[in-house]
């Protein structure tokens, strides 16, 4: 199995666009319960530039699905995460002025920082993820820190020029995932993925959940936001039987 989280950050793009409530984030959240999703992703990002404080509260008082909310490491956002409770928090890096998540989390340069924030949440059930590059020693320095969840970037295999590109990203994931199982980590993976890319990504056995917004919200303007998270569960069901 392969359980799949649906990131509505983009739903909440298009509602601020207006600046007032269509289309309503509740409402996609309510489609995601629809479709059977295993989780809903939020972003809740420092400038809060889509997900509001007020939406991951609303959700997660009318919606019963797990939360993943993704955060920048940082104790204010720590001590949201604390009061939301939700399933897990994954931590993400956060530039001011980028368009989108632009690679992973350097672990070892933020090893202090990290630590303080897990000690924080040591005495909740939320469970920690970090959102890294498919490398080895970003692997090591998450092991040293006990974390045992990660995510893996796959944006620059997404964004690959060529086929070539893209089949050396694809093994550097594959082998990181297979190094990182070795050594008891719940793998997850996101970032890019779409319909034709989703499929190499799914097919490694090692990685048990995907996070895929973007995509999901675009392809929904065109085909709705049911159909076009039933699709994917299809290819990625269809990969793992
Ligand atoms: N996983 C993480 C950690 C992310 O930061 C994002 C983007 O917010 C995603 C998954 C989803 O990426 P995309 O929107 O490109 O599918």
């Amino acid at each position: 199995m392969c359980k799949l989280g649906i990131n509505i950050d983009h739903v909440a793009t298009l509602r601020n666009a207006r600046g007032q409530s269509h289309p309503d984030l509740l409402k996609a959240a309510m489609i995601l319960k629809e479709c059977k999703v295993d989780s809903i992703t939020m972003h809740l990002r420092e400038d809060r530039r889509h997900i509001k404080d007020k939406d991951i509260f609303l959700i997660k008082e009318k919606v019963d699905l797990p939360i993943n909310l993704e955060i920048a490491p940082t104790e204010e956002m720590t001590k949201i995460a604390m009061k939301l409770n939700p399933r897990s928090v994954c931590f993400v890096p956060e530039k001011r002025m980028e368009v989108t998540t632009e690679g992973g989390l350097n672990i070892k340069s933020n090893m202090i920082k990290i630590e303080r924030l897990l000690n924080l949440l040591s005495n909740s059930k939320i469970k920690v993820a970090c959102f890294i590059e498919p490398d080895f020693n970003q692997i090591d320095s998450l092991n040293s820190l006990g974390v045992k969840i990660l995510e893996f970037h796959t944006g620059s295999y997404a964004d690959s020029k060529t086929t070539k590109i893209m089949e050396k990203k694809l093994s550097l994931i594959k082998e990181a995932a297979q190094y990182a199982t070795e050594l008891g980590f719940d793998c997850h993976a996101g970032h890019g993925l779409n319909y034709k890319n989703v499929f190499k990504i799914a097919s490694i056995k090692e990685i048990k959940e995907l996070n895929i917004g973007h995509f999901i919200i675009g392809e929904a303007i065109f085909s709705g936001l049911k159909n076009s998270i039933l699709k994917m569960k299809e290819i990625i069901n269809e990969v793992r039987k």
